[in-house]
């Protein structure tokens, strides 16, 4: 008894102090004496910020969990941050600007809200543990030294956007699904990308990388985007529905789209700028495009055997001969056909273009006659006479 009646005010001041210390709106760090002091905490209750004129190594010691934000931004001479108790940030990890910051230990660290990683041009590596950083709901990673995300192990995520990290030749994410996109822009010169499990995304962009691996992509909710990008085939052979737009556009070395599986597209198709590739025919299923179809480039085949209804406009350019299968798509266009909308489909073409374009002059065509004859409304196509229709090819 005695003992509790001279220990209690000091348990008292001690844990009133520890409180004071572990909850707080917000906590500046200037050195690395300020960061130790939190290293008592189990659990941080506020926002955890980094000054800017802050030099010192910091180092969290014991530290357990942040409820709040961990901050850091525009610190130009902080080299490393070390908090080897740490598992969790439960609003946002945000480094941005740290110019020389070259390590980052977070050994224990599984959970964060957002992380928000931009210009950390000196980081070359996450000391990160096993099993890393499973949960995060958005995650953004641009312009680092990383060349790997070894340590983030993600199980669930909102947002993944990973862009301009140079040295990045190698993402592989064993998600399932990814609730609302991701994003790969500008990263390395030869980005390999493995999703060997992914089945659903809302969306998908993939911009400047060399291959994509995605055996088991059912579905996008939302769009795919395939563009800048190096590799010569994009296979997708489990895709049944992409229920935005796809398109695939300035791939310089693409000669192979294989869609076998695919049946929807819900919004627009664009195929633009891909100048290798010659022959459409990797979508033998595909049923349904509720947007515009605009695809032009140096075809000499283009065949979508089941298409059944294009509910916008349509517009095929190729500066080869194409002209039996224009005829074919050409069979199919009119209100009540597969082809709803302004039908447009042009071969020889010296320069094919997009929608609104009209066809120039082909090999076989006055300029006036083509233009007048093919780009016009669906509607309009049964009014050609047959002369004019023989003379520009359509038939
Ligand atoms: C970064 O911090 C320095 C002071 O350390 C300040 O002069 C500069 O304006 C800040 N830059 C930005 C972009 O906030
Ligand atoms: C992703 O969506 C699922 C299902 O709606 C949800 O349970 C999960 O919490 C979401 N993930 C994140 C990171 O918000
Ligand atoms: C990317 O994949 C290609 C072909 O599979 C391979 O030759 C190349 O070495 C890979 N690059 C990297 C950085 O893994
Ligand atoms: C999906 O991408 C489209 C554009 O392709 C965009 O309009 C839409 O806002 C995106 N949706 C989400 C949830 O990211
Ligand atoms: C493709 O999808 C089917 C279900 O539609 C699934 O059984 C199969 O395992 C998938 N393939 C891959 C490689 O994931
Ligand atoms: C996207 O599609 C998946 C699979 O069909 C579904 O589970 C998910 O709820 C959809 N997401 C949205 C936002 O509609
Ligand atoms: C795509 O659309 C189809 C019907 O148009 C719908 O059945 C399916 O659930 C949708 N899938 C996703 C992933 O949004
Ligand atoms: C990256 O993609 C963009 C958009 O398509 C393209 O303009 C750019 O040339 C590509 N960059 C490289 C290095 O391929
Ligand atoms: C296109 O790619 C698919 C999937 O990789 C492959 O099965 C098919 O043989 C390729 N086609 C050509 C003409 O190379
Ligand atoms: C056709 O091929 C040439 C030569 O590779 C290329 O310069 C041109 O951009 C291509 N045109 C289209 C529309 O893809
Ligand atoms: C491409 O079309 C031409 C002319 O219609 C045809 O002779 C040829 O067999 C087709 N090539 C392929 C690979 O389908």
């Amino acid at each position: 008894m005695s003992i509790m009646k001279y220990a209690l005010p000091v348990l008292a001041i001690a844990g009133s102090a520890l409180a004071q210390q572990c909850a707080s709106p917000t906590t500046t760090i200037q050195n690395a004496g300020d960061a130790s002091q939190l290293s008592g905490c189990p659990t941080y209750s506020g926002d955890i910020v980094i000054a800017t004129g802050t030099s010192d190594n910091l180092d969290f010691g014991d530290l357990g969990s942040i409820d709040g934000s961990f901050t850091a931004v525009n610190v130009t001479q902080i080299t490393q941050i070390t908090a080897n108790s740490l598992t969790s940030i439960t609003q946002s990890f945000d480094l941005e600007q740290l110019t020389i910051l070259a390590t980052l230990n977070f050994p224990k660290l599984g959970s964060v809200g957002q992380l928000k990683w931009i210009t950390l041009p000196a980081l070359q590596g996450l000391n990160f543990g096993d099993p890393g950083l499973e949960l995060a709901t958005d995650v953004q990673i641009s312009d680092t030294q990383l060349g790997s995300l070894d340590g983030i192990n993600l199980m669930s995520v909102n947002t993944i956007s990973i862009q301009e990290n140079r040295y990045l030749n190698d993402i592989g994410i064993q998600l399932r699904h990814i609730n609302t996109s991701l994003t790969l822009l500008g990263n390395g010169n030869n980005l390999n990308v493995s999703l060997p499990n992914l089945e659903n995304a809302f969306n998908l962009t993939f911009i400047n990388v060399s291959s994509i691996d995605f055996p088991a992509l059912q579905s996008t909710n939302g769009s795919l985007i395939i563009q800048g990008s190096e590799m010569p085939t994009v296979s997708a052979p489990n895709i049944t529905y992409i229920n935005q737009s796809l398109t695939l556009n300035n791939n310089e070395k693409l000669t192979n789209v294989s869609m076998p599986q695919l049946i929807q597209i819900g919004g627009g198709f664009t195929f633009a700028h891909n100048p290798e590739y010659m022959n459409m025919n990797g979508f033998p299923n595909l049923k349904t495009i509720k947007g515009a179809v605009d695809v032009n480039g140096n075809f000499t085949n283009v065949t979508l055997p089941s298409l059944s209804d294009v509910e916008g406009a349509f517009n095929l350019q190729s500066t080869k001969d194409i002209d039996d299968d224009c005829s074919t798509f050409k069979n199919q266009a009119g209100q009540n056909s597969a082809i709803k909308g302004k039908f447009t489909c042009a071969g020889s073409q010296t320069n094919p273009g997009g929608a609104g374009t009209s066809p120039s002059a082909g090999s076989s065509s006055s300029a006036t006659g083509a233009a007048t004859a093919l780009d016009i409304s669906s509607g309009a196509v049964y009014g050609l006479t047959g002369v004019l229709a023989a003379m520009i090819g359509l038939f």
